[in-house]
């Protein structure tokens, strides 16, 4: 099993680029279901990315990934076309979840496995189906498969979200495409991730507005020509590199192919700790900072401070003066990394859903246990700024979502080598 070894305190200068946001490209890849030909670019190659691909392939899908030019190109010729979304392929990345949607719209049916829990939390999926129904599929659990027909079709309807749900959103708005009328969607979630998912829709032909939290997409003709979409940055990436460097920053670095308008909390709450940020139109640099300052924060839906960037936050607070309190309110056990940053020497005590951390506390090189996605990469981080080596295991985690994090944080001068 592969592990990365990292040589802490080295400071980290130069420049990084922002890969094509995973969240965003998943949505967008199980809507091209819908479509006859589709192009995406700025993909990120990473492991879900291609474990989605697999899962088209499967459905019937004739897919191309061309790795030079991150762009993947989709053909469905609506031959032998299967509308099974298996569990070996939906088990390790829950957004398989969403070919749900696209197939049970087009094709008036779909058995998708259920995704199950995973180590962050029970993570069900009651509101994606509580939104099918709503537009008239029937819907069964089977053998761990959820079994939906709509055979005369969905029928648009007005859907009020009882929590805020990224996924459930995409599902809903999927579905909602080829439905007959109009669909309201209520209390959704409006990731900028959704909004390139809308995007994209809105190329295929579907009318769809957005107003607050409420999406309305009425009826429309999707189109049979080639759709070219090209992905949104990776905003998570981004504030994993932002923190990362501001952990550091004695020396500049650069930041690059973003929009600063679509993280803008995440940069005020780094200004607020301390951090100094220059947003120019297409990149940030994190310049040198003064002393880090504690601070409360809560994770929420966008536009709040994101629960994917959660772990990486506490290690930068692990640094700051004072006592710093995050509560996470998205998932009820997203605290994993906790165990091993104490290991490392972190003083940080979690108290229902919220987490105290009294700063600053030096960080020494341990050997750790990566245990989802975020949680990793926030050991990657602690990685950089402990004494000594730390080992981090099950770095498969890791390579579920972040492209090429080795070889960008060597090129800012980090010592990062996988073993
Ligand atoms: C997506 C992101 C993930 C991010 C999360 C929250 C993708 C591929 N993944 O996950 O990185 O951490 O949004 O920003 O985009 N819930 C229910 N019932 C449901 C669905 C969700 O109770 O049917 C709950 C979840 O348990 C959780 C909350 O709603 O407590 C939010 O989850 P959701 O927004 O659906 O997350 P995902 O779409 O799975």
């Amino acid at each position: 099993m592969q592990k990365l070894v990292i040589k802490g305190k080295r400071e980290l200068i130069g420049k990084i680029s922002i890969s094509g946001s995973k969240n965003a490209t998943l949505p967008i890849l199980a809507a091209s279901i819908l479509a006859k030909q589709v192009i995406l670019k700025n993909i990120p190659l990473v492991k879900d990315i291609f474990t989605m691909v697999d899962l088209l392939d499967f459905i019937g899908l004739k897919t191309k990934i061309l790795k030079k030019k991150n762009i993947i190109e989709i053909r469905n010729n609506e031959n032998s076309i299967n509308t099974l979304a298996p569990y070996r392929l939906v088990k390790t990345m829950r957004a398989g979840v969403l070919v749900l949607g696209s197939l049970l719209t087009k094709y008036g049916k779909a058995k998708v496995s259920l995704p199950g829990g995973c180590a962050i939390g029970t993570r069900p999926v009651d509101l994606h189906l509580f939104a099918l129904k709503k537009l008239g599929a029937k819907i069964k659990i089977k053998n761990g498969y959820i079994i939906a027909e709509a055979k005369k079709g969905l029928k648009g309807n007005t859907i009020k979200f009882s929590t805020i749900s990224v996924g459930a959103t995409e599902n809903a708005l999927l579905a909602a495409s080829k439905a007959k009328g109009t669909t309201i969607l209520k209390n959704c979630a409006i990731e900028p991730e959704i909004k390139d998912l809308i995007i994209f829709l809105k190329k295929l032909g579907l009318v769809i507005n957005i107003k607050g939290r409420t999406i309305t997409v009425r009826q429309s003709e999707i189109k049979n020509s080639k759709i070219v979409h090209s992905v949104i940055f990776d905003r998570i990436e981004l504030g994993t590199y932002m923190i990362a460097s501001a952990l550091q920053a004695k020396k500049n670095v650069t930041i690059d192919k973003i929009d600063p308008k679509l993280i803008k909390s995440e940069i005020d709450i780094l200004k607020k700790i301390g951090v100094q940020i220059i947003k120019k139109r297409s990149s940030i640099i994190v310049a040198k900072n003064k002393k880090l300052k504690r601070i409360n924060i809560k994770t929420k839906p966008f536009p709040g401070f994101p629960t994917d960037l959660q772990a990486q936050l506490m290690v930068m607070l692990t640094q700051a003066k004072g006592i710093s309190k995050i509560k996470e309110n998205i998932f009820e056990n997203r605290f994993m990394h906790v165990p091993e940053l104490k290991r490392m020497g972190a003083n940080i005590e979690i108290k229902n859903k919220t987490a105290i951390i009294k700063g600053p506390t030096s960080l020494t090189g341990a050997e750790v246990m990566a245990t989802d996605l975020r949680a990793s990469v926030s050991l990657v981080l602690a990685g950089l700024i402990a004494e000594n080596k730390t080992t981090i295991n099950r770095i498969y985690h890791l390579d579920r979502g972040y492209e090429f994090l080795e070889s960008k944080l060597k090129k800012c001068k980090a010592e990062i080598k996988r073993i």
